[in-house]
């Protein structure tokens, strides 16, 4: 069954990935032009594709887990789906600029330095830069794979960072944030080595003979 899911998967061009990760992008400007985002339009755009930035950057992390624990094979579509998440945080980031703080530089400065939510995010996104410059075959072929697999190590501090900005946007706690958040400790633990932490816990807990 997987298989034959795997091979479906592997006829499908990455290019149709990028297409449908814009839709969702034409969608929230159909919803800007025609009056659908409600009554604070350049909010709603912002946390749209700030939520959206994430779920590509979960959609990311979990692609080896999914290999590892079902089988399921979408490496083919990782640099598609990390692009799209820059894509989208770039957006994020370009809404706020533009058009929720419209380049007052003042208080752009005062924001990134006075609101640990707008470090944190900001943070992300300039580990994002060099995740996303280096997502292409010239610059792996030149830096090798082990530079460039640890390098892509990053993507981790970068999830960490993405979860915990949006946890500490608003005054009280929100479920979907504390869930995402969750939910990113839960892919990121799965990449530790369990058989090695749990042989090491197992070697410090009983006595050696
Ligand atoms: C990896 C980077 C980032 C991710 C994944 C991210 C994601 C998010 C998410 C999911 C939300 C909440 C959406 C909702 O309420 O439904 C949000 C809100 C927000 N983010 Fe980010 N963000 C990132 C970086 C940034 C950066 C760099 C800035 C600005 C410097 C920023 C500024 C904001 C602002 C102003 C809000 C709205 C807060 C409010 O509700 O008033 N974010 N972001």
């Amino acid at each position: 069954m997987i298989n034959v899911l795997n091979a479906k998967l592997r006829s499908i061009p990455a290019w149709a990935v990028y297409i449908l990760g814009t839709l969702p992008f034409l969608w929230l400007v159909y919803l800007l032009f025609s009056g659908g985002l409600g009554v604070d339009p350049v909010k709603a755009l912002e946390r749209g594709v700030g939520l959206i930035g994430l779920k590509f950057l979960v959609a990311g992390l979990a692609i080896t887990p999914l290999r590892k624990f079902l089988g399921l094979n979408l490496l083919k579509f990782r640099r598609a789906v990390g692009l799209l998440a820059f894509f989208y945080v770039s957006l994020h980031l370009t809404v706020w600029l533009a058009l929720d703080i419209q380049f007052f530089w003042g208080e752009i400065w005062a924001d990134i330095i006075k609101r640990p939510y707008i470090t944190i995010g900001m943070g992300a996104f300039v580990l994002m830069i060099p995740l996303a410059v280096t997502s292409n075959n010239r610059v792996l072929s030149k830096i090798g794979p082990v530079r460039w697999r640890r390098l892509h190590a990053l993507t981790y501090p970068v999830l960490i960072l993405a979860g915990v900005h949006y946890a500490l946007i608003g005054k009280v706690w929100q479920i979907q944030a504390l869930v995402y958040l969750l939910g990113i400790v839960i892919l990121l633990l799965t990449r530790v080595r369990f058989a090695k932490c749990c042989s090491w816990i197992w070697q410090k807990v009983t006595p050696a003979t």
